[in-house]
């Protein structure tokens, strides 16, 4: 298909989520996608890029940060009539500059459309490999277990991206005190007993 004329990505407004939400949700209806919900999109708005064709909604994607060394491309959607016109492309390539600009060293995206991704450099991988994804919002699914969504991986930073990312072993948070000690402040009189 011909590529469409001038593509403007530019970062998403509270005002963008109304043809956000409505692109999410009609392509999810078709089940190609996950649906979102007013709230997760409004509250996270700043995640959002959209793009524009001649001035007009062609598509969005989130950058979801994950943790300090990966982040998700999440909600990535074209309107159907501009799909195959690099929209998706342009749309994937400033997420990814996004994440660059924070430090972050590899994205995922979970897919139905692995081709579109391996065509962007991203390569699959295994679900296991992305445990914060999967304790964090995967395990709140409807479909956790039986998931027919591809886990895809990018490596933005080698240097930055050891491939056991999390195999490092966590430095022990210490608990809050049980039963917090009472001090009273100087000078404080002693509370007479009943
Ligand atoms: C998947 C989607 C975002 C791709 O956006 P797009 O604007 O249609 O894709 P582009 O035109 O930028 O395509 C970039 C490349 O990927 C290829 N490609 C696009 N969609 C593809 C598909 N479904 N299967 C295989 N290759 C695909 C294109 O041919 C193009 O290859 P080329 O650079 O060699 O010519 C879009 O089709 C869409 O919104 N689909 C429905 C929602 C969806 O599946 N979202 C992904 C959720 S993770």
């Amino acid at each position: 298909m011909p590529p469409a004329n001038q593509i403007v990505v530019r970062p998403a407004r509270v005002a963008d989520a109304t043809p956000i939400l409505s692109l999410v949700n009609e392509l999810a209806l078709k089940q190609v996608m996950l649906p979102r919900s007013p709230a997760s999109v409004i509250e996270n708005i700043r995640d959002f890029f959209l793009a524009e064709v001649d001035g007009e909604f062609a598509g969005c994607g989130a950058l979801a940060v994950s943790w300090t060394d990966l982040a998700e491309v999440r909600s990535l959607a074209v309107r159907p009539a501009l799909q195959g016109k690099g929209v998706g492309r342009v749309l994937v390539e400033a997420l990814v500059a996004d994440a660059r600009r924070l430090g972050i060293p590899r994205l995922f995206a979970f897919t139905y459309v692995p081709d579109f991704f391996g065509k962007l450099d991203f390569t699959i991988c295994q679900h296991e490999d992305l445990p914060h994804k999967v304790f964090n919002d995967c395990r709140h699914c409807p479909k956790f277990l039986a998931c027919d969504e591809i886990a895809m991986t990018r490596v933005l930073d080698a240097k930055l991206s050891p491939p056991k990312l999390f195999g490092k072993p966590q430095r022990a948070i210490p608990l809050p005190q049980r039963t917090p000690s009472f001090v009273p402040p100087a000078g404080a009189k002693p509370v007479p007993k009943p």
